[in-house]
């Protein structure tokens, strides 16, 4: 299953399908078999990069609509 990324409104960023994660040191974490998780885009969880729901303690808020974005600058 190919990999699926949802910018959930005022929540995480839900990642499902065949993925992995690393660490910037290129250690890959253990998902335990999971096909879906949600990583933290509000920094307040405290499962980092995990979500643990502190998002809606907060109230955080921050709507996504998808887009178009420009062509990337190349690189010099
Ligand atoms: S997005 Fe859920 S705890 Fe940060």
């Amino acid at each position: 299953m190919p990999t699926k990324i949802i910018i959930k409104n005022n929540g995480s960023i839900k990642v499902e399908g065949d993925f992995e994660l690393y660490d910037e040191n290129g250690n890959k974490f253990d998902l335990a078999g999971r096909t879906r998780i949600s990583l933290c885009r509000c920094g307040q969880s405290n499962d980092k990069p995990f979500c643990d729901h502190a998002h809606r303690a907060i109230n955080w808020s921050a709507p996504v609509v998808a887009r178009t974005l420009p062509p990337p600058v190349p690189k010099p």
